[in-house]
């Protein structure tokens, strides 16, 4: 039997005003489970936000638990910075890692939740045998890199196997997705097993983040059948 409890929303602060940070985070704060920090640093992915300096600041002005996105190129070193900043969990992409074991291992360690993010292409057997090491899987709903972008519904089969071998596991860890969720897209990801959401735009483009954070956990709770 699944072990879906419920979903979790995770506000992406990427395209929310960098200057008002903490406003920003404040307005999200009460409908929200945890804060989404993309990290970016121009080598992974073509665009470049905040450094471990700044994570750290954002991490200490947040009173939601911080879920850091690290899209880097050698996250085997740097991951585990994250976690002794203060990161409640730690996702690395498999593809920038030459050693997922070991820095799986390092994040836990440190007190954080670990977890491997997967780009568009990379093919479910590429990290099939890795799920049970890990407290969450992100399987990008868009090439990583930019926040404002159409959700890939193609993705869904591949959530759908990482759902199945969850399941299969029996084991409680989350399935996150990341990219054009929105409320015309999160019941789709729920339906296919999600149930941890990332939303950036569609958040801090409405004219309540509150309002719309509340929609979207209406929507995805009544798809996944949790209600
Ligand atoms: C993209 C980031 C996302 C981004 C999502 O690479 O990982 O977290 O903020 O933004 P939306 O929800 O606008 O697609
Ligand atoms: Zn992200």
């Amino acid at each position: 039997m699944a072990l879906r409890e419920g979903v979790r929303l995770c506000p992406s602060i990427l395209n929310a005003d960098h200057a008002h940070l903490s406003q920003e985070i404040e307005r999200v704060a009460a409908s929200s489970d945890w804060l989404h920090l993309d990290v970016m640093d121009n080598i992974f992915v073509p665009n470049q936000t905040f450094s471990l300096t700044e994570s750290q600041e954002i991490i200490g002005l947040s009173s939601l638990p911080v879920d850091a996105h690290l899209m880097i190129a050698n996250p085997d070193e740097v991951a585990v910075r994250y976690a002794q900043a203060g990161a409640k969990s730690v996702t690395f992409h498999l593809e920038a890692s030459a050693d997922p074991l070991r820095t799986i291992a390092a994040i836990k360690e440190n007190g954080a939740r670990a977890a491997i993010a997967i780009k568009p292409k990379t093919l479910f057997s590429e990290f099939e045998s890795l799920l049970p090491e890990v407290d969450m899987v992100l399987v990008m709903t868009v090439e990583p890199g930019f926040g404002g972008q159409s959700f890939m519904q193609e993705m869904l089969p591949k959530v759908e196997l990482v759902r199945e071998v969850i399941d299969r596991l029996e084991r409680d860890i989350w399935l996150q997705v990341d990219g054009g969720i929105s409320a015309e897209t999160i019941a789709l990801a729920a339906r296919a097993g999600a149930d941890t959401f990332v939303a950036g735009s569609a958040v801090y483009k409405a004219e309540s983040p509150d309002a719309m954070l509340r929609l979207l956990r209406k929507l995805a709770m009544s798809a996944s059948s949790l209600e």
